[in-house]
Formats: structure tokens, sequence, C-alpha cells
């Protein structure tokens, strides 16, 4: 089933939202592709997708967040960290094993999970952050 964008998924900065867009469309458009059958097909092209956005969007936040000295920088640097091992290991297993549906459940549940529950969890303190000091 598809991750629905809805508001309470807005961190109200535009950049961090827009790109936030970009990594839940990448993954609903995976599955889309498995609900026809071509999940395995689809899932050399996310997962190269995923580890090189991940790793620029993570920059942009970190980036983001030294310019407004945002207090639990060094935390939300490891939760990033942690995210690209898991997406990194994933296209290890891709590389040695193949394209699976095994490996597109883990898509879904370590990486679309871990990004709708990070963005409500932790980027939207991010951004209320940059927002009060901002006034
Ligand atoms: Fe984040």
């Amino acid at each position: 089933m598809a991750y629905k964008w809805s508001d309470d998924l807005l961190t109200g900065n535009m950049q961090i939202d827009t790109e936030h867009k970009e990594l839940i469309k990448a993954i609903n458009d995976l599955l889309e592709a498995c609900s026809k059958g071509k999940g395995r097909a689809e899932l050399e092209k996310t997962v190269k997708f995923l580890s090189s956005y991940t790793k620029t969007h993570f920059a942009h936040e970190e980036a983001l967040q030294m310019k407004y000295s945002y207090p639990d920088y060094n935390n939300h640097k490891k939760y990033h960290k942690h995210f690209v091992e898991q997406v990194e290991s994933i296209h290890k297993k891709l590389l040695a094993e193949g394209s699976s549906i095994v490996l597109v459940g883990e898509i879904n549940s370590k990486v679309g999970n871990w990004i709708i529950n990070h963005i409500k969890r932790e980027d939207v303190k991010v951004a209320q952050h940059i927002k009060s000091k901002s006034k």
C-alpha cells in the first residue's frame, strides 16, 4: 500500500518538504510497480535513487541545522547515518543476490516506515527550531 502524503508530514520548511516528497514518491513508485508485478525490475532503480538522494537530502538538512545551531544536531546526524547504513546494506544485498520480493519488502518496512516516522518525530522539530530562529 502506498504512503500517503498528509499535512502532518509538512515541516513548514519548503526545501525539506520538497525533498521529503521526492523520497516518498520514489517508494510509492516502487510499490505501484509491485502491484503491477514489476517490483523486482523497479527495485534497482529505486535503491540507486535512494542511496544517492538520501545523502544529498541529509546533507541539506544537516547544513540547515548547523546554520541555525539546532541543539539536537548530533543525535539527528546519528539517525541519518544509521539510515544510510540500512540503505547501503539493502544495496549490497541487491548487488550480491539480485532483485527479490524480500528486498522490496525491506525497502517498504525499513525505508518507507523509517522516513515517515523520522519526519514526524524529528524533522518537524528541526523545522520548528529554524522557524523560531528566523523570526
Ligand atoms: Fe532528518
